[in-house]
């Protein structure tokens, strides 16, 4: 068949690097795609977030099947739009997408199927924001509503920091994202990810990991899209999993089908677990980037079969097969990310990689220039390995950063850390 994959990031390339090893894929195109991608796949310029503009190129290209990967197309109605036009798609309907276009949403959908989560006030003004602060005392997270590009959270560790969120939020600095407030319940533990398929009634679990967010070592710094991961995260045990499946995604899936807007696609769970019970954090209605690149380099072949079974209703039918392995991503970026960075340095040593179904380095923000692979992003490389222990996947990731010869990269060099 021919697949259409849509999106330029480390998580594209990791999708596109398992669906071209599936028997299944004649033809393979990334829109936009980047210069990894462009190593094993055909890219093309095409605007991704304009429905019509993507049902064209794939009426144009004999599209059989079209992975939606970032949730700005998915917010942005490109899903409905090719699903209407009978293409077979991976990827949620603008309705359900709200999961993770807006936080308030997402709290309505705990409320009404009773999903653990933060206790929460939604506000539209400032001042009732700033009176229920004073009154519940920090630590609170503050956030604006809508997309935010992961930046819309602020974490009120005192209350001048919950009331200068508030400032900053109802301030404009993040546009018509920040025409809502939700301040939440403060939840410490361990943070998490779980990754769910879900065909409109059947819920899959399809992978856990752990994300880095923090910019330095020890988790310190600024906040950034994410550092580096590992699959699967020990502390989701089966047991662990298992409650999490009955108390807070079958519900959700369940409420979002009563409300005639079913889930179809991944569903992403960020989690807060504590005394070994977990509290929804958030949901996301893509696969996480960088975690994608560990739970891909982790099924292989087999992940088109499972995205297809998703996309066509017969989930109830699937089964994943996961082998007694570790993965590990190293994320490398440009000096001065999550801030100001510059782009076009050049990063040598890529060639000399081992490429297999054990080592890739998955392409996140890069370009050619004179036939050199150049840094065109902030988190620009994702270097990854898979071994039977999470340590030798580790020490492999990070032989293979030490042979990319970037000065003007950087990465952490603790990847790992919690699960070692
Ligand atoms: P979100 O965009 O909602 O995932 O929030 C970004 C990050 O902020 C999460 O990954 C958590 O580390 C943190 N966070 C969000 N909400 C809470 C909460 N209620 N309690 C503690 N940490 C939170
Ligand atoms: N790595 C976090 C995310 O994709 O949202």
């Amino acid at each position: 068949m021919n697949i259409l994959i849509l999106g330029g990031g480390g998580r594209e390339h990791a999708l596109a690097w398992a669906v071209k090893q599936n028997p299944k894929t004649d033809r393979l195109i990334v829109a936009p795609g980047n210069a990894g991608i462009a190593r094993l796949a055909e890219t093309a310029a095409l605007d991704i977030l304009d429905g019509a503009a993507v049902v064209a190129f794939c009426a144009d290209n004999a599209i059989d099947f079209v992975i939606v990967g970032p949730e700005a197309p998915l917010a942005a109605g490109v899903a409905d739009a090719t699903r209407a036009a009978g293409i077979l798609t991976f990827g949620p309907s603008a309705a359900a997408a709200r999961l993770e276009a807006s936080k308030a949403f997402t709290k309505e959908i705990c409320d009404a199927c009773g999903a653990p989560t933060a206790g929460y006030a939604r506000f539209t003004e400032a001042e009732p924001a700033r009176a229920y602060i004073r009154a519940k005392g920090a630590p609170l997270v503050v956030k604006a509503d809508g997309l935010a590009a992961g930046k819309g959270v602020i974490m009120g560790m005192t209350e001048a920091e919950a009331l200068a969120g508030i400032d900053e939020i109802f301030g404009g600095a993040f546009g018509e994202a920040g025409a809502e407030v939700v301040i939440e319940e403060f939840m410490a533990g361990e943070e998490a990810s779980f990754f769910i398929l879900s065909d409109g009634e059947t819920a899959l679990p399809f992978g856990t990991a752990q994300d880095h967010k923090r910019v330095g070592d020890g988790d310190t710094g600024p906040n950034t899209g994410g550092m580096g991961a590992y699959s699967p995260a020990p502390i989701l045990s089966e047991a662990l999993q298992e409650q999490v499946m009955a108390d807070i995604v079958r519900p959700t899936i369940a409420e979002m089908a009563r409300r005639g807007t079913p889930y179809q696609g991944v569903l992403y769970a960020g989690l807060m677990i504590q005394d070994g019970r977990a509290r929804l954090v958030e949901y996301n209605c893509r696969f996480g980037d960088p975690e994608c690149q560990v739970l891909m380099l982790r099924l292989g072949a087999q992940a088109l079969d499972h995205l297809l079974a998703c996309a066509e209703g017969r989930l109830a039918e699937a089964r994943v097969t996961w082998a007694e392995d570790h993965a590990l991503t190293v994320v490398m970026a440009a000096q001065g990310y999550p801030g100001a960075y510059r782009k076009g340095s050049a990063i040598g040593g890529l060639d000399a990689l081992p490429e297999d179904s054990r080592h890739m380095v998955f392409h996140a923000g890069t370009a050619v220039q004179d036939g050199q692979i150049t840094a065109a992003g902030g988190r620009v490389l994702n270097v990854t390995a898979r071994a039977d222990s999470l340590r030798a996947a580790q020490e492999a990731a990070y032989r293979m950063v030490d042979a990319i010869d970037w000065p003007e990269g950087f990465c952490r060099r603790d990847i790992g850390w919690r699960a070692l």
